[in-house]
């Protein structure tokens, strides 16, 4: 068949609010035209993460209502750790609120103020728990990454020549872990290969330095592998995850992702010792070791997620409705970031509008655009994000401006996409009339969050 399908029914459905585009510009002229400062329920369709915002299945909610909530030794405390231990296969597993506790606590017993941690690109928060430490987080991502037009398939791999060149340089004693993510969410949710994972691993191992997954999107990182590279075509997506985590001595993940959960993450490790001195810490801000900041329903969730999540059908529709989109912008000529990624659609705002310089914020532009156009919700990944120094005042432009589409997990249909399509050729056709920005009040850290923006 040439038509894939969503392979689920839906039970349970929440109303979108439809608006008119009188209703948006006046909603997100109120909100200083940041688009997190808008009301959800203003949003039409919300493209701004995947992360959290997954629909859950029948099971999922099933398994809410027989959540064990004992404090300590929960029912699901047990179902959690097993699943967890079976896929993933260390022997340590530390539950945590979301992913970056499991960040905080793993970098709080192993990053010093010099030390250096390599990752094929850091995500936002893995960066900052490192850098509040005072240790340095490096990006080595591989040279095709750099390219938004290659056509490479693994452009989440890490540069192993720079990877060595950084242990020459900085000393294996440095480096409490070499991290790789997969996928490289800030890199275009790009995957990373097998072949990779395998070198660093080995690279780690002739140094004694432990070797890190960030593994939020491991599922579809598995897939990917699975149909691009070869030897895999045959096996199964739990076999490669299991794969990839052996080649591995533990991983921080964060359950809004590849487990369905609305909230919920974990940190593993095969490192007893460590995982004492981790779980004292967990102990002191997250909660016991059976549930680390959860509720016995929210491990039963995860534990059920983590398991749909790795079912074929699902991944196949998963990765070909991404790529659905992007190969649409693509034919009509729209600049969008390529192959396709797992999880998001990152449109090229610098070329999408190329009379906007990057100090004037392209990318802040065409995502107020997509939401004046139809309600889409997304997020800038530019120059307003990354391309101000808090220290000095000073702004340059970032290496890319971009607009993310992070797309929730069997939450939208083929039909929202077609939506999404339309609206974004809509602002393609009239691109050249649209203007720069300018900030009118920003804090000094993190300023998109809650920057406001004017039209030049
Ligand atoms: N690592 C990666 C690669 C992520 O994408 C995220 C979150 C985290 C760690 C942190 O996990 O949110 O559970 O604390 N990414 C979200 C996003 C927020 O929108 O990409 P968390």
């Amino acid at each position: 068949m040439q038509t894939i399908i969503e392979p689920f029914r839906i039970k349970s459905i929440e109303p979108i609010k439809l608006t008119t585009l009188a209703e948006r510009e006046q909603m997100i002229e109120a909100a200083g035209n940041n688009l997190f400062l808008l009301r959800a329920e203003d949003v039409i369709i919300d493209l701004l993460t995947d992360s959290g915002t997954s629909a859950m299945s029948a099971e999922a909610w099933a398994g809410i209502m027989r959540g064990d909530e004992s404090y300590a030794g929960a029912r699901s405390w047990y179902r959690f750790r097993d699943t967890v231990m079976d896929i993933f296969g260390f022997e340590q597993v530390i539950p945590t609120h979301q992913g970056r506790a499991a960040e905080r606590i793993l970098f709080s017993v192993t990053v010093k103020a010099d030390s250096v941690i390599p990752n094929n690109t850091h995500f936002d928060t893995t960066r900052a728990n490192i850098e509040f430490l005072g240790g340095k987080a490096v990006d080595l991502p591989c040279a095709e990454a750099l390219d938004m037009d290659s056509d490479h398939p693994f452009k989440g791999d890490m540069d192993i020549a720079a990877l060595e060149q950084l242990i020459a340089d900085t000393g294996p004693e440095r480096i409490p872990m070499i991290m790789l993510t997969v996928t490289n969410n800030s890199g275009g949710g790009q995957p990373v290969s097998m072949a990779n994972i395998k070198e660093v691993s080995r690279i780690a191992g002739s140094f004694d330095i432990p070797f890190y997954l960030d593994a939020c999107r491991f599922a579809e990182n598995s897939y990917f592998i699975k149909k691009r590279e070869p030897g895999y075509a045959d096996k199964n997506a739990i076999d490669i995850a299991r794969e990839m985590f052996g080649y591995a001595d533990g991983c921080t993940m964060s359950g809004k992702k590849d487990a369905f959960a609305n909230i919920g993450g974990f940190l593993c490790t095969n490192d007893a010792k460590l995982a004492h001195r981790e779980r004292n810490i967990l102990i002191l801000t997250e909660g016991f070791p059976t549930y680390g900041g959860l509720a016995g329903r929210d491990l039963e969730a995860m534990a059920i997620g983590l398991r749909e999540v790795l079912d074929h059908d699902y991944l196949e529709y998963r990765l070909m409705s991404t790529q659905y989109v992007v190969d649409r912008l693509r034919d009509k000529g729209i600049p969008v970031v390529y192959p396709a990624g797992g999880h998001a659609v990152y449109l090229n705002a610098r070329r999408f509008l190329p009379h906007i310089p990057p100090l004037q914020y392209p990318g802040q532009s065409l995502s107020v655009e997509l939401y004046r156009e139809g309600g889409i919700r997304s997020v800038e990944i530019g120059t307003v994000m990354f391309g101000h120094d808090p220290h000095s005042g000073e702004e340059t432009p970032a290496r890319w401006d971009l607009v993310r589409l992070a797309i929730p997990r069997r939450v939208y249909t083929q039909s929202h996409m077609d939506y999404v399509l339309e609206v974004i050729e809509q602002v393609w056709q009239r691109r050249e009339k649209i203007r720069g920005m300018k900030i009118a009040e920003a804090p000094d850290f993190l300023r998109h969050f809650t920057a406001r923006f004017e039209w030049l």
